[in-house]
């Protein structure tokens, strides 16, 4: 529970501005378009839920992917590259996924025992993309600082085993996944791979992902990659940083409601009822415990 005490700082912060900000730029049209997705298409997110559990695993593992259940879940993997420290450096891998046919990225989440990673969301400053790893982007897309660092600590690592992959399996399609600070990176990294890779076909499924970048910013991810998050509960991560400092959402999010069943939520901050800014309208209706999950019985955590 070492992720509550930082996060209730988080909050107090944010109420104050919460107050302060105009009414305007709180009200919302209510969007009512939602829809329950099958159990077929619930099943479609498993192997993808289960490499994104997979990066809280260690590179020596992930390496060899040699990790038990995380690793047998999805066993036609070939790994092609893993690093990060899992301190100032999250862990992350790249291999292929054969029966999928797309190449796999999948960054680690933040882990409630440790407290590093969890520093980078204390802070809500907005800041431009950093120009060498995204020459030519224009200044006004701007991303949360502390999770641009995150990204760049692995940008390069990453980009050139994804080429490496793309090359050598010779398929055009990657696959970003990661959970809450990993997925907050995998989308970063959404951006960096439609920079550096012009002509690869982008797949995006993130968990618990809090906000990470402005509208013009996800206004240019959405168009790249085809975008999912998912949301479980009450979780009270992806509801920030706040809108009114600034952060939109990308969209596609599926939220996992009450019932058990995954809604799909379409457009960015969808604020119907069975969404998860419905369910969690402000701070106080949220719950940290729902952000591990279970998301259609996998929960994030340790390796
Ligand atoms: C990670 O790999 C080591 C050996 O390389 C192994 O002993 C250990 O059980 C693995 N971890 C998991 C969670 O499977």
């Amino acid at each position: 529970m070492a992720v509550v005490a930082p996060l209730l700082l988080l909050f107090a912060q944010l109420l104050t501005v919460a107050f302060a900000a105009p009414v305007s730029q709180t009200l919302e049209v209510r969007q009512t378009d939602v829809s329950a997705l099958s159990a077929d298409d619930v099943a479609v997110y498993k192997p993808y839920t289960w490499y994104a559990s997979t990066a809280a695993c260690n590179p020596t593992n992930t390496s060899a992917w040699n990790c038990g259940t995380k690793c047998s879940a999805n066993p036609s993997f070939i790994p092609i590259a893993s690093g990060g420290d899992g301190g100032n450096v999250q862990y992350w891998f790249v291999g292929y996924d054969p029966s999928l046919q797309t190449i796999i990225v999948s960054y680690q989440g933040t882990d409630p025992s440790k407290i590093t990673p969890l520093i980078t969301v204390l802070r809500f400053a907005l800041t431009p993309l950093r120009p060498s790893l995204f020459p030519g982007i224009s200044s006004s897309l701007q991303i949360h600082d502390g999770f641009g660092e995150a990204h760049a600590a692995s940008a390069d690592a990453v980009l050139a085993a994804v080429r490496t992959g793309l090359s050598k399996y010779g398929v055009n399609k990657v696959t970003l996944t990661g959970h809450s600070l990993g997925g907050a990176i995998a989308i970063i990294a959404t951006a960096h791979l439609a920079v550096q890779i012009p002509g690869v076909t982008l797949r995006t499924i993130t968990y618990a992902n809090p906000r990470l970048g402005n509208q013009a910013f996800v206004d240019f991810v959405n168009a790249r990659s085809e975008m999912t998050r998912v949301n479980n509960l009450h979780d009270i991560v992806p509801i920030l940083p706040g809108r009114f400092v600034g952060y939109a959402h990308t969209e596609g999010e599926v939220h996992i409601v009450k019932s058990g069943a995954w809604v799909s939520c379409p457009g960015q901050d969808n604020t119907n009822a069975e969404c998860l800014i419905g369910y969690v309208p402000t701070l106080f209706n949220g719950n940290a415990g729902n952000h591990l999950g279970p998301y259609d019985g996998i929960t994030f955590g340790g390796c």
